[in-house]
């Protein structure tokens, strides 16, 4: 949602800003632009993909050793050109990126225009151009400092001056922003693979904090003009997993990554058969006494902690409240002594879990993260932050996210259930074992892709579909159908089977196309009674059930089968499926799969 790119250096800065902009992308735009400061400031911005925004900048003049770049993901004004960023003062000396909403627009809106200020777009950010201008003292720090305490809301921020060849100022409030550090250069972004190929060293600002961005050095301040000393992170990811390797596209790629990032991250926590977290503040004894844990997360990281709930609640028999944050943040949610929490978030930066984890630590409840990318809000924030370890995932629709976030609560529960005596040392073993098996049962499933592409093929232009199962393949069933919809546009329902009957069977139909979840053996033939019933009412039914389940080609036109694991993590193996003959409807609907309409792949509004 929205993505920055900052440059100053000794090379070339529009290429430089064009490329960071296309490598964020898959974060979902609706117009770019960019600015760039020679004698003067000069913009080229554009509705559109940033192919548009290239052929632009081809007929201008945009030379020089800084600029800022930007993806705008319209909120407040129509997408267009003039509303694109960058802004522009007045008097065309400064220039400004944002990221986020600033709440109180109108009202600084107003004070401006009574001081003469003009404004010419529809968009919040522009007060910010109209503001840094008001009170610009020559000092680029300071005027950012008195232009944040004026302003309320979210914002990463880039800024630049006509006066100042050698500087830009950043500065971020629930809304991410990164500074990259180079020879001689140093970037800014949004996200790590903007800029990964230029640096893998980067300095993560927190909130209110405000950078002065040089050539050969960064600076950062509090908002007192204080300076504060950070701490370097250096990021190993590898260039390669930011770019597409001969795959057609990235959500195809990261399908297929799937099987080495489960292992990487399985095998970061095994040693000796046993699973350790490093830097855990949580003591065996807390383990033991925990009340309740409550997962809170949005989207498919809400789908994992599902998973996590069922296996949870099964496994080590605490009860889990399982909350979406946008609402969880909003019910007064009860909070007991010795309760944990767990936050799920590939990202690390959506503004609703991010809001929560703030309220539950407010509440002093000890937060445990599950989360991909390293140095994000949320893993900065939390009292322990695991990471999962699948490296950057450009696709907006998740797969390997999702997949590791599944592997890292399967280690949690194993640990919690070991250190709470629900297994004992034999079965603890097991598990391990067969969690390492994992990685070999999904490489498995992706051998019968074309199996799975010719399904694709048949039912590609359905218009509507059921995906259904229970207990554990209910959960499963959630995460399938977000997949086929968010990249097909297919209207997919997820359902637990045996609820189907209380009101939408009533849109099962001659030819409805229902996709059913089979993995679980004690509630396998209530769950093929619910098939039953489906197709006595016409449905045309597309089976994934596990290996070894019998009679159900009377019951259905395709059936995948997949390898049998310890029941508890079958939802690793049955998402593949999923997963794969979603994108194939995609590609065969003619989707633009990696950047589905209207969709982020990290949303920081709220
Ligand atoms: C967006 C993405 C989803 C993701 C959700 C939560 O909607 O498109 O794929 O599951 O955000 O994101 P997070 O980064 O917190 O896991």
């Amino acid at each position: 949602m929205c993505g920055i790119v900052g440059y100053i250096g000794k090379n070339d800065t529009k290429n430089i800003l064009l490329k960071g902009l296309k490598k964020l992308e898959y974060r979902g735009y609706d117009s770019s632009g960019i600015a760039i400061l020679d004698d003067k400031i000069n913009i080229c911005k554009t509705k559109g993909k940033i192919a548009n925004l290239e052929e632009k900048t081809k007929q201008q003049r945009l030379i020089g050793s800084i600029g800022i770049g930007h993806t705008r993901w319209a909120t407040h004004g129509e997408p267009n050109d003039i509303n694109s960023h960058p802004h522009f003062s007045n008097d065309k000396t400064i220039a400004v990126v944002h990221n986020g909403i600033i709440e109180n627009y109108l009202e600084l809106k107003e004070n401006l225009q009574k001081q003469g200020y003009n404004f010419i777009s529809n968009t919040d950010t522009e007060v910010i151009a109209h503001l840094y201008h008001s009170y610009y003292n020559g000092d680029m720090v300071e005027t950012l400092c008195k232009v944040l305490k004026e302003v309320k809301g979210s914002y990463a921020l880039c800024i630049m001056c006509e006066q100042h060849k050698d500087k830009f100022v950043v500065a971020r409030k629930d809304s991410p922003l990164i500074i990259g550090l180079g020879e001689d250069e140093n970037f800014v972004a949004s996200d790590i693979p903007a800029i990964l190929e230029n640096t893998k060293k980067y300095y993560f600002l927190n909130d209110m904090e405000i950078g002065l961005i040089k050539k050969d050095n960064v600076t950062i301040f509090d908002m007192e003009k204080n300076i504060i000393q950070k701490e370097i992170f250096n990021v190993d990811w590898d260039i390669s997993l930011a770019e597409k390797n001969g795959y057609d596209y990235f959500m195809l790629k990261e399908i297929f990554e799937q099987p080495l990032c489960i292992k990487k991250c399985i095998n970061a926590k095994i040693l000796n058969d046993d699973i350790f977290f490093e830097n855990f503040s949580i003591t065996n004894e807390q383990i033991e006494n925990i009340n309740n844990i409550h997962i809170i997360a949005c989207g498919s990281a809400w789908h994992a902690g599902m998973v996590g709930k069922h296996i949870i609640e099964k496994t080590c028999r605490i009860c889990v409240n399982l909350d979406i944050a946008s609402e969880f943040r909003y019910k007064n949610p009860i909070l007991n002594k010795n309760d944990i929490c767990i936050i799920i978030s590939q990202s690390g930066e959506t503004a609703d879990t991010l809001a929560a984890l703030r309220l539950v630590k407010e509440k002093g409840i000890k937060v445990i993260s599950i989360v991909n990318v390293v140095g994000s809000t949320i893993a900065r924030e939390s009292d322990n932050v695991l990471y999962t370890l699948a490296g950057p995932e450009i696709a907006v629709a998740t797969t390997k996210g999702y997949s590791t976030q599944l592997a890292m609560l399967y280690m949690l529960c194993l640990k919690f259930a070991y250190v709470r005596k629900n297994i004992t040392t034999n079965v603890f073993k097991q598990y391990i074992k067969s969690l390492q098996n994992i990685e070999s049962y999904i490489n498995k499933v992706l051998m019968v892709e074309d199996n799975i592409k010719n399904i694709a093929e048949k039912y590609y232009n359905i218009e509507n579909a059921f995906i259904i199962g229970r207990g554990l393949d209910y959960c499963i069933s959630l995460e399938a159908s977000l997949k086929l919809k968010e990249i097909s546009y297919i209207h997919s329902e997820a359902y637990a089977s045996g609820e189907l009957k209380h009101g939408s069977i009533a849109l099962i139909e001659e030819g409805t196309v229902v996709f059913a979840i089979l993995t679980q053996d004690d509630i396998l033939p209530k769950a093929i009674s619910n098939l039953k019933e489906v197709k006595a009412r016409g449905a045309k039914i597309v089976i994934i059930a596990k290996e070894g389940y019998k009679n159900l080609d009377e019951l259905s036109e395709d059936i995948i089968f997949i390898p049998k694991i310890d029941e508890q993590f079958m939802a690793s193996i049955a998402i593949i499926p999923m997963q794969l003959l979603s994108y194939y409807i995609a590609i065969k609907r003619g989707c633009d799969v990696d950047m589905p309409r209207n969709l982020a792949k990290s949303v920081t509004v709220e």
